[in-house]
């Protein structure tokens, strides 16, 4: 049970087989939900959202996953809200969640929060995205999208565009491929949005086939999927360094004359402005299924972690 009242913390504490479990569990439970079956397993348990920076999708789809298991969810979006706005420490912040509930999902805009919080807890604590660090469950649901459209994530060629500097979910994605193997992928920025060293040296040590190109045209072709994210405004220190690299990328439907028959644009969303809205009503849009994709995936990791089901 390689789950089972575990922390979620980084996708690196995970084995292939560990997420395949997961992957089979979400098939599972998309087949359940598709036939409308009760699945009411959370009946009697309390789970703590602990988001302190903005969401939309981990949040709401973490709070439907847990409505949808027929549990019951502690909701709070801004330290406002609590006693941290009076200044109590997270420490003691910790302490009172983990008394009050079965498991604490928690979101900071500061590296590290989630693994201080799981020292402090003793329910299980699940990191929805620690600065620009890591963000494990939506690199869980990139893979599982990517396995949705393919079958396969082996063999694949996989181009990642966007802030690869401070873009979390490309940091765990990367961290996730790295348990598999891919054919190749691109890394595609300009120079100034490259992977941080830290990022770089992980993923060259446990030998993923990485190949930094600055421009997605000499790639597009070679590549089935794309992934794509947004420029990650708020870590940029220096607003100035922000407005420099703002309006580097942009995928238009021009961009995808010459792509595979199967060829997937992944994002996990927010879009602003990298992504033309022409594209999503084509088939190579399949951000919207990733998005969606993500209630189930929450549900079945929500029940391995809590123990309920193997
Ligand atoms: C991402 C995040 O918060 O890191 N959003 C998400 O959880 N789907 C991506 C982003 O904000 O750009």
């Amino acid at each position: 049970m390689p789950f089972a009242f575990r922390d979620v913390i980084s996708i690196l504490d995970y084995s292939r087989e560990d997420l395949e479990l997961l992957f089979k569990t979400t098939d599972k439970i998309r087949e359940l939900l598709e036939k409308k079956s009760s699945l009411n397993y959370l009946d009697g348990k309390i789970a703590a959202l602990l988001f302190l920076e903005p969401s939309t999708r981990t949040m709401y789809s973490f709070q439907t996953a847990v409505y949808r298991l027929g549990g019951k969810a502690l909701v709070f979006t801004s330290e406002q809200a609590t006693s941290l706005a009076k200044g109590e420490n997270y420490a003691d912040t910790i302490r009172m969640f983990d008394s009050y509930s079965d498991v604490i999902i928690i979101r900071s805009k500061y590296e590290g929060t989630a693994r201080f919080a799981a020292e402090i807890a003793e329910k299980p604590v699940i990191n929805g995205g620690d600065g620009r660090h890591e963000h494990p469950t939506q690199a869980m649901i990139d893979l599982y999208t990517i396995r949705y459209f393919f079958g396969r994530i082996d063999g694949l060629t996989i181009g990642i565009l966007g802030d690869l500097k401070y873009a979390r979910t490309i940091a765990s994605l990367l961290y996730g491929l790295t348990l598999y193997n891919p054919r190749k992928i691109y890394l595609i920025s300009p120079g100034v949005l490259r992977l941080r060293e830290e990022v770089r040296k992980k993923i060259l040590e446990r030998n993923l086939p990485i190949t930094e190109v600055s421009r997605l045209d000499e790639v597009i072709e070679e590549l089935d999927v794309l992934y794509v994210t947004r420029i990650q405004k708020e870590r940029y220190p220096d607003p100035i360094e922000y407005e420099k690299v703002k309006n580097l990328y942009k995928i238009t439907p021009e961009t995808l004359t010459k792509v595979k028959e199967n060829f997937k644009i992944l994002h996990p969303l927010p879009k602003i402005d990298e992504i033309d809205p022409r594209i999503d009503n084509t088939k190579y849009a399949g951000y919207f299924q990733q998005a969606k994709l993500g209630v189930p995936l929450r549900m079945a990791l929500l029940l391995l972690v809590l123990g309920l089901w193997r």
